[in-house]
């Protein structure tokens, strides 16, 4: 099914840098971009918002699969409202990952998933898409940074975005969250055999999207 159109899959854990890049990859090569994160964000405010519990496995899955979710021009919208700030809370992270380790849910947003993969290609990004949404996909890449360093990088997306931000919190948070999303049974943040293991810490942005452009070259003209 996804073979005629290019996957580039981007995984790794929480504020390794992954969204940011993949966007950038994306635009270079005038690909479409999904943030799979974005979905299981959604997801959780608008369970929330509905006062469904996120630890009901069968309640969340059901009630993904009324909302209407799309992405416009870089803005997340649930049933036509923009909630990009809303969603793009530590808390709203934080439920993401806790809506994310339910299989039924999981199961509900493949085929959202899947219908990103349009011509001329796909980046996509996340934790499960080498492993499980695009296994046939051209090039997996797996992103990390230590934890120390996600957490600076986090804390200074929070500031730059007028959020209030603890370090010490953050850096907490993103160990519980790594931790959930490495041992959940269903779609494990794991890196797939496949995948090219590229570690940010020492990399600008543009370093990496270079490196990702460079690999995806040569994996086309191998
Ligand atoms: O990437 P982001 O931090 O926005 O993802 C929020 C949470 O959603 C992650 O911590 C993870 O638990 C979950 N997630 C997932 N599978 C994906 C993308 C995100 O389980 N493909």
């Amino acid at each position: 099914m996804h073979n005629a159109i290019p996957v580039i899959a981007i995984d790794g854990p929480s504020a390794s840098g992954k969204g940011t890049i993949a966007q950038l990859v994306a635009d270079v090569l005038g690909f479409a971009y999904l943030d799979s994160g974005a979905l299981y964000r959604v997801v959780a405010f608008a369970a929330q918002q509905k006062n469904i519990d996120w630890n009901d496995a069968e309640a969340v899955a059901e009630y993904a699969k009324t909302l209407n979710i799309q992405f416009k021009n870089g803005q997340v919208y649930l049933n036509a409202t923009d909630i990009s700030d809303e969603i793009r809370t530590e808390a709203m992270g934080k439920g993401a990952s806790q809506v994310a380790v339910h299989a039924p849910l999981r199961a509900a947003l493949v085929e959202l998933q899947h219908s990103f993969c349009q011509s001329p290609g796909l980046v996509a990004d996340g934790r499960d898409m080498g492993t499980v949404i695009f296994p046939e996909a051209s090039l997996k890449i797996f992103l990390t940074a230590s934890t120390e360093v996600r957490a600076k990088r986090r804390y200074q997306q929070l500031i730059g975005n007028n959020q209030s931000a603890n370090y010490e919190s953050i850096l907490s948070d993103l160990q519980e969250r790594d931790a959930r999303d490495k041992n959940r049974a269903s779609a494990p943040l794991i890196m797939a055999k496949d995948a090219i293991l590229l570690e940010t810490d020492q990399l600008t942005i543009s370093e990496a999207v270079n490196v990702v452009l460079q690999n995806y070259q040569h994996k086309m003209y191998e």
